[in-house]
């Protein structure tokens, strides 16, 4: 079968889902609001230490409190084999409830089970559990010395998880000895958490069949359905994962928690169905953080600005244990795409994991596998080397875009970007924003002190993981998978192995299969995330879900209209050479007045499909041939208060180009929310631990959220350049905002404070730390 791109423009369907109340997110099924009778609820123990060994776990106290039904440890989840669990990287394993020592604050120590929600947590509090603390290892370079090894249970006497590296090592390095410019910086992308609004929970049951039905908040149900049943032996036809609404993921809900584990095997043996909902705390202090990469970025340029080689050498706290959720293949992710929107002669990048005693995870937030730590490193670098060069960073960015004509283009550290159009979306952001008018306003300001600043962000990302050949987790093929089944009044389902967390899939996957097949799609259920019906597929998350997701729904669909061809000719009685699929209707060819619509058709699949098969439906597992590569250009304009170090946006204007638009509402959804939260990162949040490795962000008072007083206005606009491997033409567009505006905002601070012979300052550029870095170069003008 043929798949072409479609032309770029958005997919003709008008979009009324919001009257169907079916398919409206937030109707109420989320897993706090299952009920059970008979269920039981559950609280875990955790430890107050970073790192300390376990002296002695007393629960005498805790199980004569009243309603507690059963306590569990580690030493109880060892003897029945389940103490460890496979992380989905494959690399590591993690303690389920620790056994002997504690490895991060907050790490999980016992399991209290009980009648309801309180005398579990009132159980919890009196597990008596004694501690021997530990030297703590709180970042990776004290870990890099060895001095404490954490994790003594792996063979390798050392915290160095993996070198990873990709790229010419010797050409680089003579290409940057060689080059009449050359920055260098060391560039922080601190340690952030998702806290999407509903934390992680899960109901598990065995049912009178003893099958396991487990309701959960994941982003990767079938995922999940296998990886219980590797790490509990259960067999997998014996468990049903159901992951009914969820609240946001980003990301975190990738992972399969020790909370989950612990769950199962409370239900099991005590043959009641077990709840176990997360609190805020225990949802940011030990479920999957994003980033922490410290990245020591260098690029080489000739006298005017054309680049010559990029190096990028990468220590990543990863916490301890290695549980990020990455491609088997690619430890550190995509980090590879460092090399951005630009040419590079030569490039070389590598990354070396550490453990720390800090909570594991290391997950895509809102990101494909470290494209936002590699997009902001690459950008923030490339203003540093414009103001070295004293260019202006759009003029730097222009002279080294690769240009429309050199696409497929093969980066220098391997990828081959699919399509893109750079210089008309950065001249096309230009002008929507005014940016000669900018530049002079500045310039004004400038001459009177003032400091404003003007950022741009011009990324290209890499999502759609993705093609079978590379990408794998646990072994399993990164494909994901539809199936489009029509009724014969031409109402019909699709159900898909991804699982919307409010990406709105319940409209765009309806859209897709009715504009391929001439249907309304108000009558096209979409369903997803539960193992019994949907493919299997591997899931939401690193904006995959169109480029393969949406592949495979087209296709399926697809398919479903060569079968309605060989029906309509049937219908038309004419052979099927004879028909052709023209203004979503079987015309004869050349007689456009006999046709049949895909409704006629859909009803003769059952009542009366000639010599065909009966029934109207396929299904398609999507291998993509290639990731599809979205970008923008993003333009941030700030003024920064001399005397506060307050920092305003103005201004902030997002461009994207993510291919072929299925529904220009969802994506400027996405595009808001995604701004938001990459504005959250430049400004406001970190996780932070002291030297003593206590977090010191556990909540939303210390953990900051924007409201809609802090958040600037959003302006978008758009350019369409197709995938043109994609059937639709479509990339994935969720994390795109996430991932180019760190970049920008910074940018633009620093640019505000440029004058001052400011270079750089790591996120979150805090009120606190913008006041300290002027009054310190404020100090040394002084000297
Ligand atoms: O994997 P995830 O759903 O988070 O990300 P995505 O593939 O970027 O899609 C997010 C939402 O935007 C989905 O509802 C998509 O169908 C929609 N979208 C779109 O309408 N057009 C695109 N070219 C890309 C995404």
């Amino acid at each position: 079968m043929s798949i072409e791109a479609k032309p770029g423009k958005s997919l003709g369907v008008a979009m009324k889902r919001k009257e169907d109340p079916r398919f409206i997110q937030g109707k109420g099924h989320y897993v706090d609001d299952i009920s059970l009778p008979g269920m039981l609820y559950m609280a875990i123990v955790r430890s107050p230490y970073p790192h300390a060994t376990i002296t002695s776990i007393d629960i005498s106290e805790a199980i004569k409190v009243s309603g507690v039904k059963a306590v569990i440890t580690g030493k109880d989840l060892e003897a029945a084999g389940l103490g460890w669990l496979p992380t989905f990287h494959g690399l590591d394993k993690q303690m389920v409830l620790a056994i002997g020592k504690v490895l991060f604050q907050y790490q999980e120590v016992a399991a209290v089970y009980a009648e309801s929600r309180g005398a579990a947590a009132d159980g919890a509090e009196v597990v008596q559990v004694d501690y021997d603390p530990l030297p703590v290892v709180a970042d990776p370079f004290t870990a890099k010395k060895d001095e404490t090894i954490l994790r003594p249970d792996r063979e390798a006497k050392t915290n160095h998880i993996y070198h990873w590296q990709v790229g010419d090592k010797d050409g680089t390095a003579r290409a940057l000895d060689g080059s009449a410019k050359k920055v260098k910086q060391r560039i922080w992308f601190q340690r952030c958490h998702p806290a999407p609004l509903e934390p992680c929970g899960c109901v598990a049951e065995f049912d009178k069949m003893g099958r396991l039905q487990f309701h959960v908040t994941s982003q990767a149900p079938h995922v999940y359905r296998t990886a219980l049943s590797l790490v509990t032996g259960i067999p997998e036809d014996k468990i049903h994962v159901i992951s009914p609404d969820i609240g946001g993921g980003f990301g975190n809900k990738v992972p399969v928690y020790a909370g989950y584990v612990c769950a199962v095997v409370g239900a099991l043996k005590l043959g009641r169905p077990v709840k176990w909902i997360e609190t805020r705390t225990e949802n940011l202090t030990s479920t999957g953080f994003a980033r922490d990469y410290h990245m020591d970025v260098e690029l080489g340029a000739t006298a005017d600005g054309k680049l010559t080689a990029l190096r990028v050498s990468t220590a990543a706290d990863h916490g301890a244990f290695d549980a990020a959720a990455d491609p088997t293949k690619y430890p550190a992710g995509m980090f590879g795409v460092v090399t951005g929107s630009y040419q590079f002669p030569v490039a070389f990048a590598e990354v070396d994991a550490y453990f720390t005693n800090k909570a594991p995870g290391g997950i895509a937030y809102r990101c494909s596998f470290r494209v936002t730590e590699a997009s902001y490193g690459i950008e923030r670098a490339m203003d540093i080397l414009a103001d070295e060069l004293g260019m202006d960073a759009a003029e730097l960015r222009r002279k080294n875009f690769v240009k429309k004509e050199q696409f497929p283009y093969a980066s220098a550290l391997g990828f081959t970007y699919d399509s893109g159009d750079y210089h008309q979306a950065l001249e096309k952001a230009l002008d929507k924003i005014g940016y000669p008018a900018l530049l002079k306003e500045q310039a004004e300001k400038r001459g009177r002190g003032e400091l404003m600043g003007i950022g741009i962000s011009t990324f290209t990302e890499v999502v759609g993981a993705g093609p079978s050949k590379h990408f794998d987790i646990l072994g399993i093929k990164m494909f994901d998978s539809a199936e489009v089944r029509i009724h014969p009044t031409g109402a019909g389902i699709v159900r898909a192995g991804t699982k919307s967390q409010g990406q709105g899939h319940e409209t765009t996957w309806a859209q897709i299969v009715a504009e391929e097949l001439g249907l309304d799609p108000q009558t096209i259920m979409v369903e997803e995330g539960d193992t019994d019906t949907a493919p299997y597929g591997l899931g939401t998350y690193a904006s995959r879900s169109t480029p393969v997701a949406g592949a495979a729904i087209a296709t399926a669909a697809r398919r479903v209209r060569e079968k309605a061809k060989k029906i309509a000719a049937h219908l038309l009685e004419v052979g099927e050479a004879d028909v052709e699929w023209k203004d979503y209707n079987f015309q004869v060819k050349g007689v456009p007045t006999k046709s049949v619509t895909m409704k006629e058709v859909a009803f003769a699949a059952y009542t009366n499909p000639g010599p065909n098969e009966p029934g109207l439906e396929a299904t398609n597992y999507y291998d993509p041939p290639n990731m599809t590569f979205p970008f923008g250009a993003y333009i941030a304009v700030v003024d920064v208060d001399r005397e506060t170090g307050e920092v305003k946006v103005r201004r902030f204007l997002a461009l994207d180009d993510c291919g072929t638009v299925i529904n220009p509402l969802v994506v400027e959804g996405q595009i808001h929310g995604g701004l938001t939260e990459g504005f959250a990162i430049a400004f406001m949040q970190e996780i932070q631990y002291d030297a003593q490795g206590n977090n010191l962000n556990t909540n939303f008072t210390d953990y900051l959220l924007p409201t809609s007083l802090e958040t600037p206005h959003w302006e978008t606009a758009n350019t369409v350049t197709p995938s043109p491997h994609h059937p639709l033409g479509a990339k994935g567009v969720g994390e795109s905002p996430n991932v180019g505006s760190p970049a920008a905002f910074v940018n633009a601070v620093i640019d505000a404070l440029s004058p001052l012979g400011i270079r750089h300052i790591d996120m979150p550029v805090t009120r606190d730390k913008v006041w300290r870095a002027i009054r310190d170069a404020e100090a040394r003008r002084e000297k």
